[in-house]
């Protein structure tokens, strides 16, 4: 993995951040330049240089230059598929438990945003296998992937519909990005190792609905939750001091659940409970109370 403390060099991802906080990304190549409107940041300037340092452009302008954050690198990285925003893959590493050591699959791989968050989490003690059937995405994902994170020998792509086939065993984290993911956990269920997390994202909520038929009726599914993330940033400035105006309304939502060993006699609902509000429980409501 790459050291963001360590000189840049040339193929490294860039931000230049100019005085009014607008940033802008780019590749580091030998003999580039960014051209913003006009006025140029010659790419020979950064190279061989630590980030956090001041470069005047051509005409005389301040930008800041930092190594992207995992946030500024997933939402300005060339992308094939959209991508899962940061609100979302910071909520996904929290609530599907993505650990150091995990072995993790993920399908679709799409360009890439939320394999280079699992491949951080894992570590270099993990792993990260990614499914997805289109070869023009894979190769621009691998190209993301590289560009932030360097070489990285734990990731296995395969190129494969997952629908039709889950060739990984004894996986601890499953997530899911695709448009049909029901067809999914029924298929990947016994690959899962007891205790494993399944996680969906989708941007719709027939998704959702269709997804948790199908973890309750392969009925080695408990703990089923899903929920959406709002995230809304503030203005403040001198006596403004606010919600800022505008802000992404809605992205998708997560749906997360726990593979259990198959029992004869699981104590698991083949329905989801409906509308009955003596089984609402408070949010982290403590065993004792
Ligand atoms: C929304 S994108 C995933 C974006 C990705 N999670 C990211 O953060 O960059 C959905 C991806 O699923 C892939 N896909 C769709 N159906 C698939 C299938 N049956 N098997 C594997 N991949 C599939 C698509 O090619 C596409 O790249």
């Amino acid at each position: 993995m790459k050291d963001p403390k360590l000189p840049f060099q040339e193929g490294d991802p860039v931000i230049f951040l100019d005085r009014k906080q607008r940033v802008y990304y780019n590749v580091l190549q030998a003999g580039k330049k960014t051209d913003i409107r006009g006025d140029m940041l010659p790419h020979d300037a950064v190279i061989g240089r630590t980030e956090g340092f001041l470069l005047r452009s051509q005409r005389d302008i301040p930008f800041w230059v930092f190594r992207p954050t995992i946030n500024e690198h997933v939402v300005n990285m060339p992308r094939g598929a959209t991508v899962i925003y940061p609100k979302d893959l910071g909520v996904i590493l929290q609530y599907a438990d993505i650990y150091p050591g995990a072995k993790v699959v993920e399908a679709g791989h799409g360009s890439g945003a939320l394999a280079t968050a699992l491949l951080r989490a894992v570590g270099p003690a993990g792993q990260v296998i990614s499914y997805d059937v289109r070869q023009d995405f894979i190769n621009n994902a691998r190209k993301n992937l590289k560009n932030f994170l360097g070489e990285i020998p734990n990731h296995l792509v395969r190129e494969a519909n997952i629908y039709e086939q889950f060739e990984d065993d004894a996986v601890d984290r499953l997530i899911l990005d695709l448009p049909e993911p029901w067809r999914v956990a029924p298929l990947a269920a016994p690959h899962l190792r007891p205790g494993a997390v399944i996680c969906s994202y989708s941007p719709t909520v027939l998704q959702v609905k269709s997804f948790c038929e199908a973890l309750h009726q392969a009925r080695c599914f408990v703990d089923v939750l899903t929920l959406e993330t709002l995230l809304r940033r503030w203005n403040v400035e001198s006596m403004s001091v606010r919600p800022e105006l505008r802000m992404i309304g809605h992205t998708g939502f997560l749906t997360f659940a726990r593979k259990v060993e198959p029992a004869a006699e699981a104590p698991i609902e083949t329905e989801p409970a409906e509308n009955n509000l003596e089984e609402i429980s408070e949010p982290y409501e403590s065993a004792e109370s």
